[in-house]
C-alpha cells in the first residue's frame, strides 16, 4: 500500500482547506526611522524603499500604513545631537517624544511602539554607559528607566527595549508601574543576537559602534539553550511579548520560544534579510514577491505571532491582491 499524501494537494481548493499557516496583515509591525530636523526624506541606499523622515514629511507614509490596515509601527529616533550618555533619550522634547505626540495626535488609528535603546543617541554608538571600554549594565539601567518613563509620558502604546542589558525588563516594569503606567505593555528584544544582518540598519540609524562590537551584551549566534535562559528571565521579569532577532537565521529559536512560553512571540525580520532579497531581486535572480512571502511564512510556521518587517507595506498589498 502506498501512503498517498498527494491526495490533499491535487487542487487549489483542497490545498486551501488543509493549509496550516497563513500570513495576515494583522501580524505586521512596520519600522520607521524618524530624524530630527525638517524637510528630510532620505532614501536608505542599502534598504530600497525605506527612508528616513522628519516629522513634517512623515504623514504621507503614515497615511499609507493606515490605509493598508497595518496595525502598528515601531519607531527609531535619530537625534541631531549625541553625547556620552545618550541623554536625548530621556529629553521630553527629544525626537522620539516629539514623534510620539505628533503621531498620536495626527494618526490616532495607529498602535505606536518605541524602540528603547541608546545606540542611536550615544557618541560612541554603544547601547549604554561606557565604563572601561564596555557597557556598564547597572548604570545603563538607571537611564533606561528615565527613557521609558519619558516615552510613556509622551503617550506611546508599547515600549520595546532592545539593549540586551541584564535586568532591563524588571527595571522598566518597575519604573512604568511607579509612574502609573501599569497598563503599558513591554515587548522585549529578549533573544537578540550579535548579528551581521544588522549592517544596513546601522547605516540607516547612524548607530555603528565607533570602537569594539556588541558581543558583550548581544548573544553569540552559536547558542540555542541560552536563548531559553534569556527568554525565561524576561518572562519572569514581566515582558508581555518576547521577541527573537534576527528572524530568518533563527527560526529554531522562534520555535523554542513558542513551545516553551505562554506569551506572544514576535520576530524581527531585520535590515540585512530585507537587503538580501531586494538585491537579488534587483539583479533579476529571484522572484521578489514570492521569496518575500515564503520567508515571512517560514517565520509564522516556526511560531511567530508577530513579524516586524520593512516589507510590511508590500506584504499588505500582496495579501489584498
Ligand atoms: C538597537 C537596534 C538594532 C536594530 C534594531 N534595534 C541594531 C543593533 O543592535 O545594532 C536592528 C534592526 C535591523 O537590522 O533591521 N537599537
Amino acid at each position: 500500500m502506498i501512503n498517498r499524501t498527494r491526495r490533499l494537494r491535487s487542487t487549489d481548493n483542497i490545498r486551501r482547506l488543509v493549509r496550516e499557516h497563513k500570513l495576515s496583515v494583522d501580524d505586521l509591525i512596520y519600522p520607521l526611522f524618524i530624524e530630527e530636523g525638517s524637510n528630510i526624506e532620505t532614501p536608505i541606499v542599502s534598504m530600497p524603499g525605506i527612508k528616513r523622515y522628519s516629522l513634517d514629511t512623515l504623514s504621507k507614509e503614515l497615511d499609507e500604513v493606515v490605509a493598508l490596515n497595518i496595525p502598528a509601527v515601531l519607531l527609531f529616533g535619530i537625534p541631531s545631537k549625541k553625547d556620552e550618555q545618550g541623554s536625548e533619550t530621556w529629553n521630553d522634547q527629544g525626537i522620539m517624544q516629539q514623534a510620539v505626540r505628533f503621531i498620536k495626535k495626527n494618526h490616532p488609528g495607529l498602535y505606536l511602539i518605541t524602540d528603547v535603546c541608546f545606540c542611536e543617541y550615544t557618541s560612541h554608538g554603544h547601547c549604554g554607559i561606557i565604563h572601561q571600554q564596555d557597557v556598564d549594565n547597572d548604570t545603563t539601567l538607571v537611564n533606561l528607566a528615565k527613557q521609558v518613563v519619558s516615552h510613556a509620558k509622551a503617550g506611546v502604546d508599547m515600549v520595546a527595549p532592545s539593549g540586551m542589558m541584564d535586568g532591563m525588563i524588571a527595571t522598566i516594569r518597575t519604573a512604568l508601574d511607579q509612574h502609573g503606567f501599569t497598563n503599558l505593555p513591554i515587548m522585549s528584544y529578549a533573544v537578540k543576537y550579535a548579528s551581521a544582518f544588522y549592517g544596513p540598519f546601522r547605516d540607516a540609524a547612524d548607530s555603528t559602534p565607533v570602537f569594539g562590537d556588541r558581543r558583550t551584551y548581544q548573544m553569540d549566534p552559536s547558542n540555542r539553550d541560552e536563548g531559553l535562559r534569556e527568554a525565561t528571565f524576561d518572562d519572569q521579569e514581566g515582558a508581555d511579548i518576547l521577541m527573537v532577532k534576527p528572524a530568518l537565521s533563527y527560526l529554531d529559536i522562534i520555535s523554542d520560544l513558542k513551545r516553551n512560553f505562554d506569551r506572544p512571540v514576535a520576530c524581527y525580520n531585520v535590515s540585512g534579510e530585507y537587503a538580501m532579497i531586494k538585491a537579488a531581486a534587483e539583479k533579476g535572480w529571484i522572484d521578489e514577491e514570492r521569496v518575500m512571502m515564503e520567508s515571512l511564512l517560514s517565520m509564522k510556521r516556526a511560531g511567530a505571532d508577530i513579524i516586524i518587517t520593512y516589507f510590511a507595506k508590500e506584504v499588505a498589498k500582496c495579501l489584498t491582491k
